[in-house]
């Protein structure tokens, strides 16, 4: 099938970029001390873990359960759940995750460890966990060295594996003056350093410390006390991470729509923001010089200047934000050039449970 003649809207991913974006962070992280674990939140697809995997990944890191359970179903890992996790049926779909896949869950508190202590009785198996640090973000993690230390003594005291720390730099991933966030980034890093050192001072040296984000992947990558690196959109390069890191690869992904109305300068597209989100900024034309600049419910409104583009015209715009974008689709069609070559499924798209 050729590219033209997929029905509108639908995600598009050029294969040859996505596996030029997969090589070169694959490449990056070849022969040094830190590794990739890649946040599956961006690609949402197994056919895509798998790639990364085959090109060094030392396991797959995810939000949601739902996304793990995806993984797990394809009998792919190390999972690490990088986000926190409450609630019995959370905790006891954790367990069986883990028991198709080596899985480290995430605690910040009592309340967690407490939690995946009850768990471990019910499953009659331990897990293993890392405790989250807030290193500037301020969403969810420990304060302060002295509370992860205590964290990390409390769960030696108990059934579960301590095996590190996770600290996610989300304020600066994004910044797109390349000083500020690479400063941004370095205080966050240095937060975690103070963690790490206070746990190796009270004789519990972190196995793991995860962090970092595709806009700051060279920063946390080559964090000499940082083992490992959970970004993800570098695997697609939405319109957003192409602003702020244009020296990482092209855009793979594109949504093609159809133009469906045209009077005088207004032209609208059949996406709106049941297809296509744009909490990141107008999505912007792949080739046209073009910016959809308005969604509501099944409309997109271009700003196209004196473009003559007739009703009819099917045309790619690149996503400001990939993972949202990606998450309202139930498909990936993969091309090749112009030529089809597969269509994959998006298994893990609405997986918010
Ligand atoms: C906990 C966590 N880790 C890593 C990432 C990596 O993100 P990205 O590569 O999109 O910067 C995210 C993004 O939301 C995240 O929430």
């Amino acid at each position: 099938m050729h590219k033209s003649d997929i029905d509108t809207p639908a995600l598009i991913l050029d294969l040859d970029l996505v596996e030029d974006n997969i090589a070169r962070m694959g490449e990056y992280f070849r022969g040094r001390p830190q590794k990739l674990r890649p946040h599956f939140k961006t690609p949402k697809t197994p056919e895509i873990a798998r790639r990364q995997l085959a090109a060094g990944a030392i396991g797959i890191t995810a939000a949601k359960l739902g996304e793990a359970e995806v993984l797990a179903r394809a009998g792919l890992g190390p999972i690490l759940i990088a986000n926190q996790i409450a609630g019995v049926t959370k905790i006891d779909r954790l367990f069986a995750i883990a028991a198709r896949v080596d899985t480290i869950a995430t605690v910040e508190s009592e309340f967690n460890i407490h939690e995946l202590e009850r768990g471990c009785a019910r499953a009659g198996r331990a897990i293993d966990v890392i405790i989250e640090v807030d290193t500037g973000m301020h969403r969810c993690g420990t304060d302060s060295p002295a509370e992860t230390v205590e964290l990390a003594k409390r769960i030696g005291r108990g059934p579960l594996n301590y095996r590190g720390v996770m600290g996610y730099e989300g304020h600066a991933v994004l910044l797109p003056d390349r000083e500020k966030r690479e400063t941004t980034a370095r205080e966050a890093l240095t937060v975690l350093s103070r963690h790490v050192a206070a746990l190796r001072g009270a004789g519990l040296p972190p196995a793991i410390v995860s962090a970092g984000g595709t806009g700051t992947y060279d920063i946390a990558g080559s964090w000499p006390d940082v083992t490992e690196v959970q970004a993800g959109s570098y695997v697609f390069m939405d319109g957003a991470y192409r602003r702020v890191r244009p020296d990482l690869g092209m855009s793979a992904l594109t949504l093609l729509t159809t133009v469906i109305s045209r009077r005088g300068d207004r032209m609208i597209i059949d996406a709106g923001m049941k297809s296509l989100t744009n909490e990141f900024g107008p999505p912007a034309g792949k080739t046209l010089p073009l910016k959809v600049a308005r969604l509501s419910e099944e409309h997109g409104h271009l700003a196209a200047g004196d473009l003559e583009i007739a009703p009819g015209t099917k045309i790619e715009v690149v996503p400001s934000h990939g993972d949202t974008t990606i998450n309202l689709h139930s498909e990936y069609y993969v091309v090749r050039g112009d030529e089809v070559v597969a269509i994959w499924p998006i298994e893990g798209a609405r997986a918010y449970r």
